[in-house]
Parts: C-alpha cells; structure tokens; sequence
C-alpha cells in the first residue's frame, strides 16, 4: 500500500507525493477587480513541494461570488496575476489545479453585480451565512440574500461562463482545474434531491441533477482535456442549509459512475464528518468505497486535521490514492518534508484564516 511520501501519477501528471494541497480561501486578493499577485504567489511558491496543489475556490463570474477578497478568473487582470503564482509554482517545482467556483445562493446581494439577487437553481433562500465587507474594511456575517432561480435559457449562458474561465485557467498556466462541485455552493445545489425541486430538463429526476455538472466537467474537459480536470465533492454533507434527499447514496454512486467513465484526473472527497465518525456517519465507508470502485481512477481523500495516522491508515485500507491536507497546509508550508523528516508539525491560528496581509499567510515559517 503507498505511503503518502510516495509519488502518484494522475493520468500521466507526475506529483512527487501523496500530500496535496487542500483548496482554501483566504480571502487575499486586491479589490476591486479580485485579482490575486505577489502575496498569493509568495503563498503558493512556499508550498510548491506538496505532490499538487489546489488553489483557494476561485469565482468564474462576477455572479459566482459569495465572500469579499475571494479572486476570480475571468479578467485579464486576474489572469495576469495567476500567471504570476503559476510562475512561481513552477519555477519551485509544482503542480498546480486550480479550483472553479460559483457559489449560486450562498451570496448577497452586496457581492453581485449592480446589487441584483444571487441565482440558484430555485428561488429557495439558504438559512446559511456568508460575508460581507463594508467601506471601512471591516467584515460581518450576514444572511444570505433571497436568490432568483436561473431561467432555462440561461443554462447555456451559466456553462460558457465556466468554459470562458477554464480557458483563463489555461492562459493563465494552470496545469488543469478542479470543478468546485461540494460545500453547498451551485453545482451541489443542482445536484441536490432536497434543493433542486426545478420542472424543465436541469432539475427533478437524478439525471437531471446532474446535468449542470457534467455540462461543467465537459466544458472544461474541451480546454484541458479531462485528464487535467479533477471535481470535489462532499459527499452526504449538508452545509449551508441543503438538508439530505433520500437519494443522496444514489446521487453519489452514479455521479462517481459518470465522472470515471470520463477518466478525469482524479475524484477529490472531502468527508465532513470528522474524528470518529468519520466512515460511520452518514458518508460510510461502504459508499466510499462504491463511489471509488465507480470512478476508477485516482481518489483524493480530505478530513483529517491533524490525524496524518489516519490519513494513512485510509491509504492503507484502499479508500483513496492520495490525501489534501486544508489547515496543516495553512502553518506547514513544507507538511510533505516535515511528514518525510518525522517533524514536528505548527498549529495554525484561525483568525487569521481570513485577511488582508501576509500575517497568518506567508509569515509560517519552513521547518526544513
Ligand atoms: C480557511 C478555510 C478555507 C477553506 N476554503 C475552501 C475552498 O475555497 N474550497 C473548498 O472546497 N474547501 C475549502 N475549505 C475546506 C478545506 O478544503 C478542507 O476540506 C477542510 O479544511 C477539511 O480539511 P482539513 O481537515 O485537512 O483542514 C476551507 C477550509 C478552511 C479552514
């Protein structure tokens, strides 16, 4: 069974290990225009030794974005400043996908363009929180906004804007993306039995549901080729308000049929019930295992916190092929070398998760 030092090959993208990168907003970026540069390039270099990272969630559109300072990718500035991260990364030696992002209802009105109402596949409002930034800089929680379900003949308009933002991903020297369909944001509110209630061809019957996803994988398959996209999933969970359908397994089982028959670079799961529960909450181990006998290829795993036994012992069951690491990521920019080396491993220091500056960001130090 592989060690998570040991390397993997993702449909022939050689990554020197089996410690990647979780996807984590930071909330960085320069506004107006959320477009990232030297300190998330300074960020990312920093951690170029884990076998592939994958950026912060990242807005296709100016309508996918749900949280101040978040970056997007479909200006030339944005694309510009990606490329001077992808530079760095490469120049140190990584990897890097980067994750597309639409946050559907989880918005406000303050966030979307000429303050118009969040889209979402039904005008059903989250319960959930998001955040908004006032003039002075300072940050709250606040409801979301009452969103406007999407027109069906806005369905096209919803994809080309994801093709359009792969396409920045590429000019802007990604090695490929990782669709953003987990955590209750667009694509896992169509896929939804209890949210996506729609009566046309984008909603209702399971197949319908997942039409807006694999419309998205295929879009950005066109730019990359489907070797270099990857998609995240939550499987089971239920954050931001989208409470379970009965054929959420179901859902599971056939969106993971779906995807490996496309051989995408790999299936990343992050399982939101944590410690003990872990496989015997409601995303079992019997599922994961059937999603990943399904998509047969390479099955990234995500959960752990600090547990890097049991991100191990996981490998070692045969319940993935690789492990992303979110938190230790944030204070261990060199988490692969130290794991390597037996090293101590930093604690983070969550109110500095989110921010302007390079404090809590750029200023943990390597330990090798
Ligand atoms: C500060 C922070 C930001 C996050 N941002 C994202 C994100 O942009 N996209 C995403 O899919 N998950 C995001 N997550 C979830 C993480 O990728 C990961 O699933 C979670 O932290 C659990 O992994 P861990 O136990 O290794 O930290 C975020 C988590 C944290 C703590």
């Amino acid at each position: 069974m592989p060690l998570l030092q040991d390397a993997i090959t993702l449909r022939g993208l050689v990554c020197p290990n089996r410690i990647f990168m979780a996807p984590l907003t930071r909330q960085r970026a320069k506004a107006p225009g959320d477009i990232p540069g030297e300190l998330q390039a300074e960020h990312y270099a920093q951690r170029a030794g884990f076998g592939a990272i994958i950026t912060e969630a990242t807005q296709i559109s100016p309508e996918g974005k749900g949280y101040p300072n978040t970056p997007g990718i479909y200006s030339d500035e944005q694309i510009a400043g990606w490329r001077l991260v992808t530079d760095r990364v490469r120049a140190a030696g990584g990897r890097m996908f980067l994750q597309l992002w639409h946050v559907g209802r989880v918005s406000h009105v303050a966030h979307q363009p000429d303050g118009q109402p969040p889209v979402a596949p039904v005008a059903v409002r989250s319960k959930g929180f998001v955040v908004i930034r006032h003039p002075d800089g300072r940050r709250e929680r606040v409801e979301a906004s009452m969103p406007r379900a999407l027109e069906t003949a806005e369905m096209p308009r919803l994809i080309e804007d994801f093709g359009h933002a792969a396409r920045c991903a590429k000019a802007a020297g990604f090695d490929g993306v990782e669709v953003h369909a987990a955590n209750s944001y667009l694509i896992n509110q169509f896929l939804s039995g209890s949210l996506n209630t729609r009566d046309d061809a984008w909603g209702g019957a399971l197949e319908n549901r997942m039409r807006l996803l694999m419309n998205v994988v295929d879009a950005a398959g066109e730019v990359f080729g489907y070797a270099r996209v990857g998609v995240r999933l939550s499987p089971m969970g239920s954050v931001n308000d989208l409470p379970p359908a009965p054929d959420d397994e179901e859902l599971m089982r056939r969106v993971a049929g779906e995807l490996g028959a496309r051989r995408l670079a790999y299936l990343h799961l992050f399982n939101h019930f944590w410690g003990k529960e872990r496989w015997n909450g409601p995303f079992s181990e019997a599922l994961c295992r059937e999603m990943r006998a399904r998509f047969d290829g390479p099955v990234v795993l995500n959960g752990y916190g600090t547990d890097v036994a049991a991100a191990q012992s996981d490998l070692d069951c045969g319940l993935g092929d690789a492990v992303a690491f979110g938190k230790l990521a944030i204070s261990n920019p060199d988490l692969p070398a130290r794991l390597a080396r037996g090293l101590p491993l930093a604690p983070w220091d969550d109110a500095t998760f989110y921010g302007d500056d390079a404090r809590g960001y750029n200023d943990y130090p390597s330990a090798t």
